[in-house]
């Protein structure tokens, strides 16, 4: 019962907050020369046309990467982010949006691996499609949440997870603070970024303090909020936790955050979180 696809919505305020903590995370990881594992759990199609049939139905990216794109005062700190859009968009036109996999393909080095998962049976073989030719990615059309206790630890025992599900299937929910358990469990030094979507503000907290309750150490939480929290249908804020962050990010987030909220909320009634939910 997979009815989401990530093509009605890729470039949106959610997904410029999140591939802009993902990529400031692989660039922290490559620091060091030492290969690492990105894991997908949830990798969608890889590649949004913005200008077809779905993106434009919905017009998401319009509030989204759209105005990003146009400023002419982007922060330092966003370059790496806005030189991969580039790639795909060497025309001044926006016309296609990398979503997470293929923004790891460009990061990261020969040395480093990708293990993606997606279950649509439309949008796996389109991202299979992406990293035929690429020797560093498996791709399978497998439950994201196994990956977690499959997959971990990599070999490297340095890795970035990401768990980006749509919780279209409201046991998603639940099932990421277990799936973290796990996961933390096999692995205890990963980066893990874990999305989330603020509809009903009652369920995102309950699973943060899921989370939280976990007594797993450095948690930390980034929020962008467009609208107040409300009863109605729709997103009104997206964030993203992540566990064991690298030591700049909040830093980083700290010039970002403001930024990105004056960009994109323009009737000034959201809000954003920088926090640290657990310490060191
Ligand atoms: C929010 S989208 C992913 C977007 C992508 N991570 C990005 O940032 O570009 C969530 C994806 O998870 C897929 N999906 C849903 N349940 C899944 C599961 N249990 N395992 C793997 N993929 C799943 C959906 O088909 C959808 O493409």
């Amino acid at each position: 019962m997979l009815s989401y696809r990530h093509s009605y919505h890729a470039g949106n305020h959610a997904d410029v907050l999140k591939h802009i903590v993902l990529t400031l995370c692989i660039d922290a990881l490559k620091a060091k020369e030492k290969p690492f594992l990105y894991l997908d759990t949830h990798a969608g199609a890889g590649r949004y046309i913005l200008q077809g049939e779905y993106a434009e139905k919905t017009g998401e990216y319009l509030s989204g990467i759209n105005l990003v794109w146009q400023r002419p005062d982007v922060p330092e700190l966003l370059t790496g982010y806005l030189s991969l859009l580039k790639r795909y968009n060497p025309l001044e036109t926006l016309k296609y949006y990398p979503g997470s996999p293929l923004i790891a393909k460009q990061l990261l080095r020969e040395q480093d691996k990708l293990h993606l998962t997606e279950l649509h049976p439309t949008d796996y073989p389109l991202l299979r499609q992406e990293f035929s030719k690429d020797k560093r990615a498996t791709v399978l059309r497998a439950d994201g949440f196994a990956q977690l206790k499959s997959k971990l630890p990599p070999a490297s025992h340095r890795g970035i997870i990401l768990i980006d599900p749509s919780y279209e299937m409201k046991d998603d929910y639940q099932k990421i603070p277990l799936a973290l358990h796990e996961a933390h469990k096999r692995f205890a030094t990963g980066t893990y970024l874990i999305w989330y979507p603020v509809v009903l503000r009652k369920q995102t907290q309950r699973m943060i303090d899921g989370i939280i309750k976990l007594g797993i150490r450095r948690i930390s939480q980034f929020e962008l909020a467009l609208k107040p929290d409300n009863e109605q249908k729709g997103m009104t804020a997206s964030g993203m936790i992540v566990i064991n962050p690298p030591w700049k990010l909040h830093t980083q987030m700290q010039t970002i955050l403001p930024w990105l909220k004056n960009v994109l909320d323009y009737e000034q009634t959201g809000h954003i979180l920088n926090t640290e939910l657990v310490p060191e």
